[in-house]
């Protein structure tokens, strides 16, 4: 796609891999494209976020590497549930929530347990997720887009469970919180029997615990796709 009208928007970390989402959702690259192109529509959502980032001082909100690729997989696949773990100021969140507004079905569970900042400015060293004095997770995610999303706030080890057991079925799963071994690891495992042909998961930060990642492929006889040479990694169902 061409990536100049979001260069200034989201960075160059963000310019999205047409192969990975064409890979992951097991469609031609021309179809990813197109998908991908279809963000041109959100451009003043893009800058709304943008300006409401701004406002609290700093840009960088620990966001997801993959936004752009949030929104073509879930405008691909047309899924009913997404999941994921860790919004922090819901950059990730917002990506699924203008797909699935534009598909008008499915619902984005988010699970975020939130670290608050206590300090109406920033300062040096505060962590790069940390919720901005007197707001809340997801506190960049427009109203309009909303309508779509049950933000559960806790810590995944306490909420994802329930959560699974209430959807019955994941579509999309996405893991961006705390990058432990264990936390990967426990995840991968609580969502793998309510996966189902077709559901895709993509995990950041995988190189925490490779293994937890190889046995989810195994269990589906399935590859792990990586996206360039990052960390971000992903797998469908088949
Ligand atoms: C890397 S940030 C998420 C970034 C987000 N996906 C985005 O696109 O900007 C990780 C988030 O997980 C939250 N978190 C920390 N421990 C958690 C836990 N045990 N369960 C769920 N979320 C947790 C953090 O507070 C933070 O908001």
């Amino acid at each position: 796609m061409d990536y100049s009208r979001f260069q200034t928007l989201l960075g160059n970390r963000a310019r999205p891999e047409t192969r990975w989402v064409a890979d992951l959702a097991g469609v031609s690259q021309t179809v990813a494209n197109g998908f991908l192109e279809e963000m041109n529509e959100n451009l003043a959502v893009e800058e709304t976020i943008r300006n409401t980032l701004k406002e609290t001082g700093r840009t960088y909100y620990a966001q997801f590497p993959a936004p752009l690729e949030l929104y073509g997989i879930t405008r691909i696949v047309k899924p009913e549930s997404i999941v994921e773990s860790g919004v922090s100021s819901g950059i990730s969140s917002a990506h699924f929530l203008m797909a699935l507004k534009k598909n008008r079905k499915g619902t984005l569970h988010s699970i975020d347990y939130p670290t608050y900042s206590l300090k109406p400015k920033r300062s040096e060293g505060d962590i790069s997720w940390s919720i901005p004095y007197g707001k809340d997770s997801g506190w960049v995610v427009p109203s309009g887009l909303r309508r779509r999303w049950k933000l559960h706030k806790g810590r995944s080890e306490d909420l994802l469970r329930g959560v699974l057991k209430e959807i019955r079925a994941v579509d999309i799963f996405c893991h961006d919180s705390p990058w432990t071994s264990r936390h990967l690891a426990y995840e991968l495992e609580t969502i793998q029997p309510y996966l189902r042909s077709g559901s895709i998961v993509v995990a950041d930060n995988s190189s925490w615990n490779p293994a937890a990642v190889a046995r989810l492929a195994a269990a589906f006889s399935t590859r792990v796709l990586r996206r360039g040479t990052s960390d971000l990694i992903g797998l469908r169902v088949p």
